[in-house]
């Protein structure tokens, strides 16, 4: 595989698109629209003039990463890339709309892959005329520094797929862990739940959100606390993903927090808007 798309530059894209580009890979990437390339773009700027500051990279790297990366609102660039990433917000609905487009627009021997946080690989497939060539490819935020990816096989995705998909994976200097179609795979359906507990014990008023990462970064040795966490990940993301367990498995036990969805009704969605659990 020599040329990437990535379909959304949101928190996510930007991040797999960077990575991608830091190990040698043309990307392009896919946008609706010119201007929703510049919250991504300019995080990626400055993720790259910090690693500049901290010697990591030099100038030079930054330049010659900056040209295998081209940005487009045009399906057109997608007809000769060799591996399409859709990383979209979580909505089936948008995820099967892409993926038709896909259908149309790839070269046949593409394979194409999901980073969805938790949907059925199966479904979104499902859309596809050749779903064996479909599969999930679940990265974590932030995507340059987490060293995981989950990689989830529908009931269609080919060995041959899932192959190509690990080798590309671990191209970028990350390991896989292989998990059978299930909600939320298997990280997330961990982590999630952690997280919204969180959000019932600062809602129920048992400790501060201060205290509640504070405990869980000294009580249990988590690199942030789950609120923290909250707000990285963006609280409408997570609300997506902790609805769609609830949906998908009809367990009460999974139902999210009020004040989560109360917080995304007021557009305080963490980090990206400069308020969510923290203000920023
Ligand atoms: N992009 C790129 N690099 C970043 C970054 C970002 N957004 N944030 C931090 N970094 C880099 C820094 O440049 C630094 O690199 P260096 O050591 O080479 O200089 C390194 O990461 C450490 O950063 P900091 O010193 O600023 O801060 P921390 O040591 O506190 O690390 C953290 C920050 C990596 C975010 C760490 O707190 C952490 O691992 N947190 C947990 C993250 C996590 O759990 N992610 C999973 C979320 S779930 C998910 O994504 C699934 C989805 O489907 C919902």
């Amino acid at each position: 595989m020599k040329k990437i798309g990535v379909i959304g530059f949101g928190t996510m894209g930007a991040g797999i698109a960077q990575t991608c580009v830091e190990n040698g890979y043309n990307v392009v990437a896919l946008e609706m629209e010119d201007s929703y390339f510049e919250r991504g773009q300019a995080g990626i700027e400055r993720n790259w003039n910090r690693a500049i500051e901290k010697e990591r990279i030099t100038k030079a790297d930054k330049e010659k990463y900056s040209k295998l990366l081209s940005l487009t609102t045009d399906w057109n660039q997608f007809k000769e890339v060799d591996l399409i990433i859709e990383a979209v917000s979580e909505d089936m609905d948008l995820k099967k709309d892409l993926f038709k487009k896909i259908d149309e627009v790839a070269k046949e021997d593409a394979t194409i892959v999901s980073n969805t946080s938790g949907l059925s690989i199966t479904e979104i497939a499902s859309v596809m005329s050749n779903p064996s060539r479909v599969m999930g490819m679940h990265f974590f935020n932030p995507v340059p520094v987490m060293k995981l990816v989950e990689l989830i096989r529908g009931i269609e995705t080919s060995n041959e797929t899932y192959n190509k998909s690990k080798e590309f994976v671990e191209s970028l200097g990350k390991e896989v862990i292989d998990v059978n179609e299930s909600p939320l795979f298997a990280v997330n359906r961990i982590l999630v739940p952690m997280i919204n507990e969180a959000i019932f014990v600062l809602s129920e008023g048992v400790a501060s959100a201060e205290d509640i990462d504070k405990g869980m970064k000294l009580g249990a040795n988590h690199p942030m606390g789950p609120l923290s966490l909250a707000d990285l990940i963006g609280l409408d993301t997570l609300l997506f993903v902790q609805d769609s367990l609830y949906e998908e498995t009809q367990d009460s036990k999974y139902r999210a927090a009020p004040l989560l969805r109360k917080l995304v009704r007021a557009g305080h969605l963490g980090r990206k808007t400069k308020k969510g659990f923290y203000t920023y």
